[in-house]
């Protein structure tokens, strides 16, 4: 973990409520795709995290959805501004441990992650299926992105505007190894379909990196911490 200075290159609005930010600066923290990020936000106390969209030596990029006026700041800062964030957070997604065809799983702003997961996957040789759920159109963001990787992808809304109409469970198919990232609701539905996988855990936290205790949650090996132990966990920890 380091903190480190990053100016942003760009801040742009992808979906509804949704933007995309591209920073420069020194990234050789990240280490696995799933790694978060935690921003220190003008004017607000704790930082928030966000995860890795996609990153190269230099360049991180991420997508965030304003929710409250953490996010909101964000949304307003412009090209060439600073951020202090640190960098390198959380285990990540292995790579190494995922079958040849998993399935990543992604619902609402829990994709971002997905993506630079599919490039590490490709990458090593891998054929993912890629299963995207959206409340409606108007928030549905990086279809495109992810077919560009020459995947197979599949998308939903929940009001069936685009793709789809239902869940994002409704699209794993006979796939029974997951790579996911979403919504609680949404995680527990795809564990219990499938017989293996990745599962990325969000929670309200405090620091960030293992010192608080603050994102506590109960997993089968008992309490875990969802900054410093995950926020990726393997199907087999899992206890809802
Ligand atoms: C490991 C991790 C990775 C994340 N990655 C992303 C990402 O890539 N893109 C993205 O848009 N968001 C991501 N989030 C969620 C993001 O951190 C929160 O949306 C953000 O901190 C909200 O800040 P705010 O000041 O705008 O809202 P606040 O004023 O802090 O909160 C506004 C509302 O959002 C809810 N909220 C705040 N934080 C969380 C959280 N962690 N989980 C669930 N609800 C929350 C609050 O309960 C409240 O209702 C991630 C969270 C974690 C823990
Ligand atoms: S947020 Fe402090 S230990 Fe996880």
């Amino acid at each position: 973990m380091q903190e480190c200075e990053f100016k942003i290159l760009e801040n742009k609005m992808i979906a509804k409520e949704v933007f995309l930010m591209k920073l420069d600066g020194d990234c050789s923290e990240f280490t696995a795709p799933g790694q978060f990020c935690e921003i220190k936000i003008p004017g607000k106390y704790l930082r928030r995290p966000i995860s890795v969209c996609d990153v190269s030596e230099n360049t991180l990029t991420l997508i965030y959805k304003v929710l409250g006026e953490g996010t909101e700041e964000l949304s307003c800062m412009e090209e060439g501004e600073y951020l202090s964030i640190l960098t390198g957070l959380g285990n990540g997604y292995s790579v190494e441990d995922a079958p040849k065809n998993p399935v990543l799983c992604g619902g609402g702003v829990g994709v971002p992650p997905l993506y630079y997961l599919c490039k590490k996957l490709v990458e090593a040789g891998k054929h993912p299926y890629v299963a995207l759920g959206f409340r409606s159109k108007e928030d549905v963001f990086f279809e495109e992105e992810f077919r560009t990787l020459g995947v197979p992808v599949n998308v939903a809304t929940e009001d069936g505007s685009h793709g789809q109409k239902g869940f994002v469970t409704a699209l794993l198919g006979n796939h029974n190894y997951a790579m996911v990232c979403g919504p609680e609701p949404m995680l527990r539905a795809v564990h219990e379909k499938v017989e293996g996988g990745q599962f990325s855990f969000e929670e309200r936290m405090g620091c960030g990196f293992g010192a608080c205790m603050g994102c506590s949650r109960k997993m089968k090996s008992g309490m875990k911490r969802i900054c410093k132990d995950g926020p990726v966990f393997a199907w087999e920890e899992i206890e809802w």
